[in-house]
């Protein structure tokens, strides 16, 4: 596997595996590699090759409070992991050579960035648009692999790659979970052993609005109210949003109809975690994905 650190180099390598026909295939991260993240490798690796997996820590996406310093990074173990897996290329740019003196431009995916994860995080999304705009832009990947675990992004970045006609694919792969539910996140690792045991609140809200909604359930006030019960009867979990919205434009429905995620961000202890649930109607058919 080669580590690529320069934008030019990244170009140069991509562009020549583009002109021999390769399907270039893509994953960004910020690192701390784990399962969630290595399951995207696997997708790519069915449908692309070669493939390309960046790790960057975007401090664009990061609020002025928020853990961008703290946030792990451990390029050495996730080098190894990836060349264990057989990914062609890593891409490891550093801020200075993402983001120059001078750096003027940024994306915002206006409507969709707002709400939600936008509301508690402003500017992060503009952060994470821009970011993954120059990304697909320097690899310029035919298919490129993000998880359902950040919905909002993943809605985000897809219309964005619509709007700016990007001839790049975007894939969404299911959410990865630890055994007990909770779902693979670099962040848990700021759990301690007994935020770590609460944190399966999400989860635990998610399934028992899953197991409601496949009764018959389609009232979304009243499935938001049961998983806010199972939230706030967890110590050490406080809720920060719980809406359940139409997965095309992110506003919040009343009545369960076509494709709606049940989306939540909670604090447990100081950490704000996220998770999801995705509601797909189609006829009488009603699947719900966890
Ligand atoms: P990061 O949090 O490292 O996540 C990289 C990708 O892995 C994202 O598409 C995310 O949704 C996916 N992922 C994380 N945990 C997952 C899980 N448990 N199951 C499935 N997929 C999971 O998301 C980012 O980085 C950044 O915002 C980025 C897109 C790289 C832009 O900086």
């Amino acid at each position: 596997m080669e580590t690529i650190h320069t934008i030019e180099w990244m170009k140069q390598v991509a562009r020549a595996w583009r002109t021999e026909g390769c399907l270039v295939g893509f994953v960004p991260t910020m690192g701390a590699l784990h399962e969630g993240h290595l399951s995207l490798v696997r997708a790519a690796q069915k449908q692309t090759r070669p493939l390309v997996v960046s790790v960057f820590v975007n401090p664009k996406q990061f609020g002025p409070q928020e853990d961008f310093e703290k946030y792990p990074r451990q390029i050495e173990a996730d080098r190894a992991l990836l060349e264990q897996l057989g990914v062609d290329c890593l891409f490891a740019p550093v801020a200075r050579e993402m983001y120059p003196d001078g750096f003027r431009t940024h994306v915002s995916v206006e409507g969709l960035s707002d709400r939600l994860e936008g509301r508690a995080r402003p500017g992060h999304f503009r952060g994470v648009a821009t970011v993954v705009l120059k990304l697909l832009e320097i690899v310029q990947p035919r298919f490129a692999y993000l998880g359902r675990k950040d919905a909002q992004q993943a809605r985000i970045i897809r219309q964005m790659v619509a709007d700016l006609n990007l001839d790049t694919e975007i894939v969404v792969c299911p959410i990865v979970r630890e055994p007990d539910g909770l779902a693979m996140s670099s962040r848990n690792a700021y759990l301690t052993a007994k935020e770590r045991q609460a944190a399966t609140v999400l989860y635990r809200a998610l399934d028992a609005a899953r197991r409601e909604i496949e009764s018959g359930e389609r009232d979304a006030a009243r499935l938001v109210a049961r998983m806010r019960q199972i939230i706030g009867a967890e110590p050490l979990a406080s809720p920060d949003y719980i809406e359940i919205v139409d997965a095309e434009t992110l506003e919040p429905v009343v009545g369960l109809r076509g494709r709606c995620l049940a989306l939540l961000a909670v604090f447990v202890g100081a950490t704000r975690l996220i998770d999801n649930l995705l509601v797909e109607q189609r006829d009488d058919e009603c699947v719900v994905s966890l």
